[in-house]
């Protein structure tokens, strides 16, 4: 900002202070009011409507398949991509703190006291890219498939029971090519090269340690999740 407009600023400024009425009480007493309008209005809506609560928890279920709020998609995403353990921590905390320290210091760092979008390309495009960037992680988030979901290219006879150990929580304890998680179980992605078809079957039901027994699965199921397994060579 040179001196002239410093100066045009400063008079203007003089101006509507003059014009102007004090931030006490008039603004407090406006915004009280209104606080206190909208506070009632969520009450009344609440004592009226009721509170949705979804359905009553059921710890027996197996099925269930977490997903995050719909403002959580895009670090949902992010860690969905980013899949070297070391390399979470970055996702889940230095990311999102970077870009909070970011926002913080602006006011230091970018000292342009020019305020249209137009001349200020820097800001604007950085602005519009991340807008884009989240968006698009949201939309990948949203339409992701659930973590209860097994990506691994298989000859289309095995694809039922590929289906069978996504949905029995095998993923809980067992990592299968790069989804699962890394234990306490051992890694399935190549076990057919390490156990026979017999092997697995009697594994699935007498396990040992703390995996729970499969046998009571209906023999269909049982049998496909077993060539499933067998066929991961
Ligand atoms: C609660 C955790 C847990 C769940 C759920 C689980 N497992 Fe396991 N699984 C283990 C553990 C731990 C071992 C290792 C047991 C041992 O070595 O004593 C194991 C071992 C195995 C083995 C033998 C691996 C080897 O190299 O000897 C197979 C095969 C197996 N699991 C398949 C499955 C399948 C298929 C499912 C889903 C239908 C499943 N597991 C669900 C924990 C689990």
């Amino acid at each position: 900002m040179n001196n002239a407009e410093k100066e045009a600023y400063l008079r203007e400024y003089d101006i509507l202070k003059k014009k102007g009425k004090p931030f006490f009480p008039y603004a407090v007493t406006k915004d009280s009011a209104m606080f206190l309008i909208v506070t009632l209005v969520i009450v009344a809506l609440a004592l009226i409507l009721g509170a949705e609560q979804g359905p009553k928890p059921d710890p027996t279920t197996t099925t269930y398949v977490p997903r995050p709020e719909w403002y959580f998609f895009w670090p949902f995403e992010l860690l969905r991509v980013i899949k070297p353990p070391e390399l979470v921590p970055i996702a889940t905390v230095g990311i999102p703190t970077l870009c909070m320290v970011l926002l913080l210091l602006l006011p230091f760092y970018d000292r342009n006291p020019e305020r249209r979008p137009e001349r200020r390309p820097v800001a604007t495009i950085a602005g519009i890219m991340t807008i884009i960037a989240m968006a698009f992680l949201t939309f990948l988030g949203a339409t992701a498939g659930s973590p209860t979901q097994i990506d691994l290219e298989v000859a289309p006879q095995f694809e039922a029971g590929k289906q069978v150990a996504a949905q029995s929580g095998c993923l809980a304890c067992h990592k299968i090519g790069d989804n699962g998680n890394d234990g306490p179980g051992p890694e399935l992605t190549h076990i057919g090269a390490r156990l026979p078809a017999q092997a697995i079957q009697r594994t699935l039901i007498n396990p040992s340690g703390i995996m729970p027994p499969y046998g009571d699965l209906p023999p269909e199921k049982f049998d496909s999740l077993v060539k499933f397994l067998a066929s991961l060579q």
